[in-house]
Parts: C-alpha cells; structure tokens; sequence
C-alpha cells in the first residue's frame, strides 16, 4: 500500500499548548504526483509540511515519506526530500552559484561534483546568465527559483514546496509553476501549500483543502470545481433596491437557483458553466432592463467562497496568532 504513495498520513495531531495545529489530518499523495494542500492562515499547511519533513515531531498519528517513517526513521527521510520554507533560505551575499555549491558540499557532494551539479541546475532554473551575480540583487521570482534549485541538489524523491510564489508577482508565479512542472516530470513527487485556489488547480493532480488542522475536501481539480461550483459571473450595481431583481435574472439565466447578494456592495454573483453564453445574455438582459450597473464580468470563486460553500462559515483568519519560532524544532 504504501509503496503508491510518496506520503501517507494518518491522524496527524500536534499542538501547541492547548491549541491543535494540526487536529486529525490525513494524506495520501500518490507517487510522481503533485498534490496542493490548500487552506487559509492558520490552516496547519505549514505545520504539515514541518512534520513531514522530520523538523518538528508530531504528537499523535503517523507517517511516511518515501516508504519511512517520519518518527523512527527521519534520518532516512530527510535523505530523500527536499524543502523549500515559506521564507527563502539563501545567502545574499553569495552569488547564486556559490549557494548551490555550498549546498552540494554541505550535502557532501565533492568540488568537481558539486560544481557540476550547480551548473545543472542554474541551467534547469533558467538562472544561468545571473549565475555569478549576488543574490541580494535578484527578483523575487530568481530568489525563489533558487530556493527550489537549492532544494533539489540531491535530486529529491520527494519536494515539499510551503507557499512556492507567496508575494511573487504574476511572472514570478509562472516562473515557479514552471519549475514545478518540470521537476514533476522529471518524477518527482511534489506536495505544495498554497493559499491560492489557481495555483493548486494549476498545479495539482489532487487538491486537499484543509481547515482548523483538519481536511475538508479532498478531490481533483476538476472535481473540486464542481463541488463548489466553478466560475462565477459577478454583477455590481448602481443601486442595492435592484438586487433581488437581478438575483432572479442571474438565477433564471445562469441555471443557479441561489446566487449570492451582498447587499453593501451592492453585488450579486452566480455559479456558470456555460460563460460566454451567460455573460452575454445577463449583459443584454440588464441594459434591457435598465438596471444601472457599474461592472460585470467572469471569475473565480475565491479561498474565502469554497470555504463557505464547503464549511457554511468564512475561512478562520489566524495570522495575527500565527508563531514562526519552533521551540523543538531540530536542524536538517
Ligand atoms: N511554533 C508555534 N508555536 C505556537 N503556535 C504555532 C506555532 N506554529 C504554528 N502555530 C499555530 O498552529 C496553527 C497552524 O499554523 P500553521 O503555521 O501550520 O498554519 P498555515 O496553514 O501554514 O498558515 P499560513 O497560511 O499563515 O502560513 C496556527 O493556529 C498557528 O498559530
Ligand atoms: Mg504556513
């Protein structure tokens, strides 16, 4: 059984005093795989990850990563990872291919090896041409590709990615998601946090969202999509008195019997499979109407939205309480 899955966890439980972290989760990340672990702040992604990667020990349940036990094998373990944090762990002040080699050598690979190896990936992240260049100058996105170049010297089995293109812009994000897909084809099995909803339909061959430590969903993309409904066409009014009008009309041509009105706004949106076809048709039905509308268009439901469709209650928010020191946390 276990040999199908890169990582397999049941019943994880860990707590900081008496608040769980992570309260029952379960994961089954099947070999070759990227999987998304998607869930808000505060989530237990991070924690997850953590466990996984042998750097914090859990207090209830079990794992494997490759095959080992996270608990009384880490050793093994963390010979056939890789990591890459939520906060980037290279070195401003080497250049990008002194990082890599330094890494390689702490991995104990030997000079000519390790200089090598640096090349392969300065060549496989695009990072070639700023290769000798320090790192304190780099983009965001050339920060990151490092970090995951960094994390794959050893070539891992098994790449644990906690929030790859947090604070990235839209061509940093592509760069990474690139760099992801390449490393999944080349047979690693990746398992990535995000608090993006299209990053982890991008990205993934199977989608977790957890919540409050534990799952809430788990499916593919596309199913998940259709759990909560896909894309959504989105109103906003110049006046809140048309909105159950316009609930109706967006009801009547979009096929969903209940969209959502939020009365401050004032905005009304509806789930939509078929979205060329209900753009026009409500565009042409409001202008006949002669509702007064200040937007329209097309977009996905957003982290907060699937939680609610999934959990009948907005996503928690707990940033504020969030804690990065690990007080029993070991060194890799
Ligand atoms: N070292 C710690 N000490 C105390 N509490 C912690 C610690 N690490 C995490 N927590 C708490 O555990 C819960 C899960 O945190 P975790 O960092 O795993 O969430 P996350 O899903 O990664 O969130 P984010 O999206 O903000 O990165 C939170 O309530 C957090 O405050
Ligand atoms: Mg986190």
């Amino acid at each position: 059984m276990s040999s199908e899955y890169s990582v397999l966890a049941e019943g994880l439980l860990k707590r900081y005093g008496d608040k769980p972290a992570l309260d029952g989760l379960d994961l089954a990340v099947p070999k070759g795989s990227v999987f998304g672990l998607l869930g808000p702040n505060g989530a237990g992604k991070t924690t997850a990850v953590r466990i996984l990667s042998t750097l914090i020990r859990l207090d209830g349940g079990r794992a494997t990563v490759a095959g080992f036990d996270v608990r009384t094998e880490p050793r093994l373990v963390r010979q056939r990872i890789g990591l890459t944090g939520q906060n980037a762990a290279v070195d401003e002040i080497l250049t990008a291919r002194q990082n890599l080699v330094m890494f390689a050598r702490l991995f104990h690979l030997s000079g000519p090896d390790a200089r090598r190896r640096a090349d392969e990936l300065l060549e496989r992240f695009s990072l070639t041409e700023s290769a000798d260049k320090q790192v304190k100058g780099f983009s965001g996105g050339m920060r990151r590709r490092l970090d995951l170049a960094s994390s794959m010297i050893l070539a891992p089995e098994v790449l644990f990615l906690d929030e790859p293109t947090t604070g990235l812009d839209p061509r940093g994000r592509i760069e990474v998601w690139e760099a992801v897909r390449e490393l999944a084809g080349g047979g690693t099995t990746v398992l990535l946090t995000t608090h993006y909803l299209d990053e982890a339909d991008k990205l993934s061959d199977r989608i977790a969202v957890i919540d409050k430590g534990h799952n809430v969903i788990e499916d593919t993309p596309a199913g998940l999509k259709r759990a909560i409904g896909g894309d959504r066409i989105e109103v906003l009014l110049g006046d809140p008195a048309d909105l159950p009008e316009v609930a109706a009309l967006l009801a009547r041509i979009s096929g969903d019997p209940n969209p959502w009105t939020d009365p401050r706004e004032p905005r009304v949106h509806a789930a939509v499979t078929d979205r060329v076809r209900v753009l026009t048709e409500v565009a042409n039905a409001l202008q006949d109407g002669g509702f007064a509308t200040e937007d329209i268009g097309l977009r996905r439901p957003t982290l907060d939205e699937v939680f609610l469709r999934l959990t009948g209650r907005p996503a928690t928010d707990e940033r504020a309480s969030a804690n990065d020191t690990e007080p029993e946390g070991v060194s890799v």
